[in-house]
């Protein structure tokens, strides 16, 4: 496997990377008290198609469905289902698209009407946590930079790492090597080159670190029940300045048409 991607496969990672931000934005369009999980995943499905990919997650390992919807204290990976959101939930929407034989990934963690100021603080240093991330995924860089730079964030802000999920390279395979933990020390891990394709996504939970994983195989959830904010991005590691192939550009012009 070639972790240093052409211009042409980087061109349709980015094709993904749009459809995959485009599509974030379309569900949280339609995220508010009373919709159903399962609602937000057919509206993901139907967009991408219409947009000439296909759903990414989709039978990956025999996931059953285009997203994955995490709930609350579900952190990652919860499977679409009848239960409908409720005011002050927050709902992480993760999205995959698979198109001319590459992929998109990216997740963006929504709240539900009004939430408390504590899960809003949780969203606002998940996010900063990735951006901070973001900015280490330079050339000649450890992955062991990004790392630190998530974890340092996120524990000064007395909020804490989930360590069972990582982040990834991302290609023609949805996950490649490096793994990119949100934990570690600078100066560590495997080095960055230019060109490389990586996911960066901060799970950071409100309580305790532990999560465990529920009956249905899938859906990964805080140990204490304790809420846990997940977001993700795709970038090409470059010589001073990541360069991103998703974005939450269009995530955030519909919240703030939501918000008028
Ligand atoms: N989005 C997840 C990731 O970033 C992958 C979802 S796995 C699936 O690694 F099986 F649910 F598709
Ligand atoms: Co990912």
């Amino acid at each position: 496997m070639q972790l240093v991607k052409t211009v042409e496969e980087i061109e349709l990672l980015r094709q993904n990377g749009d459809i995959v931000s485009r599509t974030l934005a379309e569900v949280g369009r339609h995220i508010r008290p009373g919709v159903s999980t399962i609602h937000l995943d057919r509206i993901a499905e139907t967009f991408i198609r219409d947009h000439g990919a296909e759903p990414g997650f989709l039978g990956y390992n025999g996931y059953p469905n285009t997203l994955c919807v995490s709930v609350n204290d579900a952190v990652v990976h919860g499977i679409p289902s009848k239960r409908e959101l409720r005011n002050g939930d927050i709902v992480s929407i993760d999205c995959g698209t698979k198109m001319h034989g590459y992929y998109g990934d990216s997740a963006y963690t929504f709240t539900v009407g009004e939430v408390s100021k504590e899960v809003q603080k949780l969203l606002n240093i998940t996010k900063e946590c990735l951006s901070l991330g973001i900015l280490e995924a330079v050339d000649g860089a450890r992955v062991g930079n990004i790392s630190q730079s998530v974890q340092d964030h996120a524990e000064r802000s007395g909020f804490s790492v989930v360590r069972e999920l990582v982040g990834h390279g991302l290609g023609s395979k949805m996950h490649e090597k490096p793994e990119v933990p949100n934990y570690g020390k600078r100066g560590s891990g495997p080095r960055l080159y230019e060109g490389m394709v990586i996911c960066i996504e901060p799970m950071i939970n409100m309580g305790k670190r532990q999560v465990y994983q529920c009956e249905d195989g899938w859906t990964i959830r805080t140990f204490d029940g304790k809420p846990s904010a997940h977001f993700e991005l795709t970038v090409v590691v470059r010589k001073d300045k990541p360069e991103l192939l998703s974005t939450f550009k269009y995530v955030e012009e519909v919240l703030q048409k939501k918000n008028n």
